[in-house]
């Protein structure tokens, strides 16, 4: 099959052929009809998480997908050949970017019936992280203040949709020309971050989620009242992802350095920082599925790539050219 790979870290993304994966008995094989491209497709490439996530070489990029099942592993239940799917697979267990990809059923989830494969497919990576931070992590309910940073990014833009929906009060940072977008989303505070600052305009929030790192964090720490928290989706990371990808104690200490100092700054505020990274999970996609065939959340999908040109798609995210969501390959 045609699947676009790296031969080694740091090494450009180009089109192979490949053998066609074989299904494991807890999986099913998907054929591919399309795939939204991750800023952690880069990161993988690039090596970020080579320490921790140790991938096999030549390994197929691409950390969503949604397609059709043509065959199903013998302890598989609930799925059966020719079920409408979409899935984020697991970490290790990734490379949408082909023409087939056999998942864990676990990962999976029937794709929600009012949406096109091409708008599913820009859905599981950035719903699961933006439910696990909102419900799992941050206890978001009714009257909730969330902040939340780049809304008109793939991330953002599902965690202002998904944070409304469960009455939260949500604020955002955009750009000026990503205003209308995230007004439009819902966002009930919206700064324009090229011309005023967050910090001087907020304050009293329960939950931040910061996608840009560095001194943006910092002074996200300043908008949270006392006992909130910070996420970071893009470090430093902390002894808890260590834990969570299953690393040796080690790493958990050397984490644990990095953030030492956001750590100490978010204790002297009486709020707390965390490192987050979002999970596969299968159920928790079904329960987001729902939520977009009710119309409670729609995705937002930047433009389209055929996927012959999932190099231009990858170079297109990496340039920061999107406009507001996400950039999907489709097969048609
Ligand atoms: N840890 C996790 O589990 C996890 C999960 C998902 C994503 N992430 C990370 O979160 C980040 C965003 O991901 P994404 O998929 O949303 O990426 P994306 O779609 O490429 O989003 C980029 C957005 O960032 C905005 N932006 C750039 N600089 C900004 C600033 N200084 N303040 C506010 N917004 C700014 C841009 O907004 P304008 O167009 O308005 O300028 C753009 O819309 C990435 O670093 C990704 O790796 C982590």
């Amino acid at each position: 099959m045609k699947a676009f790979v790296i031969d080694g870290y740091k090494e450009p993304v180009h089109a192979t052929e490949i053998p066609t994966p074989t299904v494991g008995p807890h999986d099913v094989m998907v054929k591919v009809a399309a795939a939204s491209v991750n800023p952690l497709d880069t990161l993988i490439r690039t090596g970020e998480f080579k320490q921790l996530l140790k991938y096999p070489m030549p390994t197929i990029l691409g950390h969503d997908v949604a397609g059709t099942v043509t065959e199903v592993g013998s302890a598989v239940t609930g799925f059966a050949v020719g079920d409408e799917i979409f899935s984020r697979p697991r970490d290790l267990r990734i490379g949408t970017f082909a023409e087939h990809i056999a998942i864990d059923h676990r990962d999976v989830a029937l794709k929600p019936s009012n949406l096109s494969f091409a708008e599913a497919a820009a859905v599981p990576l950035v719903a699961l992280a933006a439910w696990q931070m909102l419900v799992e992590k941050g206890r978001v309910g009714t009257g909730s203040k969330v902040l939340v940073h780049a809304g008109a990014g793939g991330l953002g833009s599902t965690v202002i949709q998904l944070a409304k929906y469960l009455g939260a009060h949500v604020a955002t940072t955009a750009g000026t020309s990503s205003v209308d977008l995230v007004t439009a989303l819902g966002a009930d505070d919206v700064v324009d971050y090229r011309t005023d600052d967050f910090a001087e305009v907020l304050s009293g929030y329960d939950l931040a989620i910061d996608a840009v790192g560095g001194d943006n964090l910092s002074r996200t720490l300043t908008v949270l009242k006392p006992g909130g928290l910070a996420l970071g989706v893009t470090g430093p990371p902390d002894a808890g992802f260590a834990k969570q990808l299953g690393a040796p104690k080690p790493f958990e200490f050397v984490l644990s350095l990095l953030s030492r100092k956001v750590r100490a700054a978010a204790k002297k505020r009486g709020v707390t920082y965390a490192f987050f990274y979002m999970h596969a999970d299968g159920a928790t996609l079904a329960t987001l599925a729902a939520l977009y065939e009710a119309g409670h959340l729609r995705p937002v999908v930047d433009t389209t790539f055929s996927f012959d040109d999932t190099v231009d798609a990858i170079a297109y995210v990496d340039a920061g050219r999107a406009r507001g969501g996400k950039v999907v390959i489709t097969h048609e």
